[in-house]
């Protein structure tokens, strides 16, 4: 069946043309390119312009002007001790900072530990906040030392902040400035965490706020947008739960359905230990397989992953293991309880890896100890319906049986992501292949 699909391969066929008219598109800087976009914003912020010029160029021709009643829960945590919310997240090796809800965030918190103690404020998230703009080499409202972080904090809880009660040279005070965040319906704070955590706490649900004309993005977009597999498209390969991706990023395998396939079957078979996730992505599967209960590990080949990883799930300093399956099988002689590979085998059929699809599955047999669970792209996906056309869950268990040790392979069903956009694709079936 195997060289009646290769048959039919053509190379043209391989192709994605809309994928590379877009590819060429952005190489030509003609379609937007969220990392390169999001760093222009911050470096135009840190263009050295004298202060009276930056002022009447923020003031006068940034802002949009008058002010909009935004939602409260749409404000995300952004610029803190001098740094735009970028600058702040890498230097505290923070990414999800920028995703964070102001609601979610320090300065809501701190308002519920009105009363505590000096050691309780230090060791708060408004605290820990503070210090951690010192110790990237700032301070923070020009505080340095634990007490003056204190005396910071205290103004605050007391209602006394300086930039609450500062004047604007117009008389007014000065507004609570925010940046539209690109492709979202979120804002990022660029000045007033504190004033929209006060009216929080007092109840109101949104806020009068002045905002910059032009977009920014969050590095957790621009690290997404960067992946090479998502090849700049808003999409999440496997769920990630950020604010400002609700709105235009699609989730294009909701993971959930293969997960509680995969974990019934091992507890029938009362299967526990360690686990290899291959083309692990940035870490979905390895992260819910370590809350499972297993040492759970990851190999991907792209090294965004890593980043992508710690910051969504938690995963661990070298959890995800980065290079090419293919290479670093091959020369490990290390085995796994529970290996999965999803959606990586077809790619091998269609000819685009290093071997060809029985090579693979042959080391990902010689890497597992007692089940690895595969699934695959099939021939009833529109995308796949001629270059795999042959290619579905009878032959595949078919080809699993040849090319691999198992002693049995069963067909967990196909998976639940043919929705749209992607309704005409996916459905691909989850094996089992058990050692008994
Ligand atoms: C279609 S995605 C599947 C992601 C994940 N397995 C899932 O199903 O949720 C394929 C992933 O495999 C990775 N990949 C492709 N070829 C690889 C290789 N030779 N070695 C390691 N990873 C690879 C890609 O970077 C991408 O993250």
């Amino acid at each position: 069946m195997l060289d009646e699909v290769r048959r039919r391969l053509h190379p043209r066929r391989l192709r994605n043309s809309g994928k590379r008219a877009k590819q060429a598109l952005r190489k030509a800087g003609l379609a937007p390119k969220g990392p390169v976009y999001g760093r222009l914003a911050d470096v135009g912020r840190a263009v050295p312009i004298p202060p009276r010029a930056r002022v009447v160029l923020s003031t006068a021709l940034l802002r949009r002007p008058g002010r909009i009643s935004v939602p409260i829960d749409r404000m995300l945590l952004g610029a803190q001790g001098g740094w735009t919310a970028r600058e702040f997240a890498e230097r505290t090796d923070d990414l999800l900072w920028p995703s964070t809800r102001v609601i979610d965030g320090p300065h809501v918190d701190l308002l519920r530990l009105a009363g505590s103690t000096d050691e309780e404020i230090l060791a708060s998230p408004y605290g820990r906040m503070a210090r951690r703009c010192v110790d990237a080499g700032g301070h923070y409202f020009g505080a340095r030392t634990n007490s003056e972080i204190v005396a910071v904090a205290r103004r605050f809880l007391s209602g006394d902040r300086d930039d609450e009660r500062r004047p604007a040279q117009s008389g007014r005070s000065d507004p609570i400035l925010v940046a539209p965040i690109r492709g979202s319906d979120h804002y990022q704070v660029l000045d007033g965490h504190h004033r929209l955590a006060r009216a929080f706490a007092r109840g109101e649900t949104t806020a009068r706020v002045v905002t910059k004309w032009m977009p920014v993005t969050t590095p957790l977009q621009d690290l997404l947008l960067r992946m090479s597999w998502l090849d700049g498209t808003k999409e999440l390969y496997q769920p990630i739960d950020g604010p400002e991706l609700a709105k235009s990023w699609t989730t294009v395998r909701r993971c959930t359905d293969r997960l509680e396939k995969m974990t019934k079957l091992l507890a029938e078979r009362g299967v526990t230990g360690s686990y290899l996730d291959v083309a692990s992505c940035y870490g979905w599967f390895v992260a819910e397989m370590g809350h499972a209960g297993f040492d759970a590990q990851g190999l991907e080949r792209d090294p965004l992953a890593v980043p992508l990883g710690r910051a969504a799930y938690g995963l661990r300093e070298g959890q995800i293991g980065t290079g090419d399956a293919v290479e670093l099988l091959a020369y490990s002689d290390q085995t796994y309880d529970v290996v999965s590979c999803f959606s990586l085998l077809h790619h091998f059929v269609l000819g685009r890896g290093s071997v060809g699809p029985e090579a693979l599955v042959k080391l990902l047999d010689r890497a597992t100890g007692k089940v690895l669970f595969i699934d695959t792209g099939q021939e009833n996906e529109a995308w796949f319906r001629t270059s795999l056309a042959g290619w579905n869950a009878g032959t595949i268990a078919s080809f699993l049986r040849q090319h691999t040790t198992f002693t049995e392979i069963t067909d967990l069903g196909p998976d639940d992501d043919a929705h749209p956009p992607y309704a005409d694709n996916y459905g691909r079936h989850l094996f089992a292949c058990i050692r008994t």
